[in-house]
């Protein structure tokens, strides 16, 4: 059974077929909604049902709580409709004209640069380049048909190879072949770009605060090396501050790169919090969570922007604790939460 979905406050009509979901629908129609993980774990996705009933999915309740639920809040990326619907979201113009592909690729390089971090550099066909935006991530299509998400680190304009930094999860489907078995010249699948984690348009005045958690860190740096690039030809200098949040100094396993940036571009710094520094790593930066170093830092967010990307945990508490006790408008945060990847194909 087919029904119909009026988005607000654009007017959009959609038609969602039998079995799909409200997001998947969206995307198929070529609207594009806010979404993340696709599997009810972030939260990126969600909107509120103005009218009508849907089924709400398997979702994580950390995710849509009951109370969500009561205010007519949804999962749009687990909600399928039971009704016509009239639904409420803030569609994404960014992202309408990039097309999402399935390219195979070739693996061209594997950098291990943490015990527990490889940076996988992917080759293109040479006919095929990736439209992307910077931040937008892809999924790697295994072999099974499950499917494993990973952000892309490079900058579109920086295109040769796409780079990914993989962390290891032991006995991860795709992540221990990484780390065990898998060769330079290797062949693989994937689909994108995917996701609406990128730079949101604002003024000058609005400053921003790039929050990452270990490999969170690779959409941020494809976003940081698009910005200076354009910064170049376009002369213009937002406010940027990196918080950078690992265990051990050997998490930060690009330090040198932000500290680079730094150097270079004077509206950018850079602090790397540590939460377990070693007694070897003969710490005197920061320590603690990383997005209370940022609390501690700047009590007021109210005219920033905050672009969070990393573990769920991190995340969730950031946008907590920000909007509830240092101003940040709700709809200032942007973030892309790594959770485990469905293995939905
Ligand atoms: C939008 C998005 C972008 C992502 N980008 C990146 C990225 O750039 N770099 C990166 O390292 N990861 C990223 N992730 C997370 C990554 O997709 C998952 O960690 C993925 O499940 C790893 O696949 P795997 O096959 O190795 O492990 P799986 O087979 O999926 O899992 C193996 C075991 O490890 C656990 N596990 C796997 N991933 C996680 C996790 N993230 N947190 C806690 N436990 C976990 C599982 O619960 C399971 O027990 C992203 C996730 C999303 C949703
Ligand atoms: S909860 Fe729906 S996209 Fe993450």
């Amino acid at each position: 059974m087919s029904y119909q979905i009026v988005i607000q406050p654009s007017g959009h009509v959609i038609q969602v077929e039998s079995g799909e979901t409200i997001l998947e629908a969206a995307l198929r129609e070529g609207f594009s909604l806010p979404y993340g993980c696709r599997n009810g774990s972030c939260g990126v996705c969600k909107g509120r049902i103005i009218q009508g009933k849907v089924d709400y999915g398997l979702y994580n309740e950390d995710t849509l709580s009951k109370e969500d639920v009561e205010v007519g809040n949804a999962l749009f990326c687990c909600a399928s409709p039971l009704t016509d619907l009239v639904i409420e979201c803030h569609e994404i113009s960014a992202t309408k004209d990039i097309e999402i592909k399935t390219v195979p690729c070739r693996v061209e390089k594997l950098e291990l640069v943490a015990p527990d971090v490889m940076i996988i550099f992917l080759r293109l066909p040479a006919t095929q380049r990736l439209q992307f935006l910077a931040g937008q991530y892809i999924d790697i299509l295994l072999k099974d048909g499950k499917r494993r998400s990973f952000s892309i680190a490079n900058a579109p304009h920086d295109d040769e190879f796409l780079q990914l930094h993989a962390r290891n999860y032991p006995g991860g489907a795709f992540t221990e072949h990484v780390f065990t078995t898998m060769k330079v010249k290797d062949m693989l699948r994937f689909r994108g770009p995917l996701g609406s984690f990128f730079l949101r348009d604002a003024s000058e005045d609005v400053p921003i605060i790039f929050l990452a958690s270990g490999t969170g860190f690779a959409p941020i740096k494809s976003i940081l090396e698009h910005v200076f690039f354009h910064e170049k030809k376009r002369g213009s200098k937002r406010k940027m501050i990196l918080y950078w949040g690992a265990r051990a100094k050997v998490d930060l396993y690009l330090n040198d790169l932000p500290q680079h940036w730094q150097r270079e571009h004077d509206n950018f710094k850079y602090i790397p919090v540590l939460s377990e520094p070693l007694e070897s790593d003969h710490w005197n930066g920061r320590t603690g969570l990383v997005h209370q170093a940022v609390m501690h830092d700047l009590s007021d967010l109210s005219a920033y922007q905050v672009y969070a990307c990393g573990t769920p945990v991190m995340v969730k508490a950031a946008y907590h604790d920000f909007t509830t006790q240092c101003n940040l408008p709700k709809d200032a945060f942007f973030s892309d939460v790594f959770t485990p990847s469905t293995s939905k194909a």
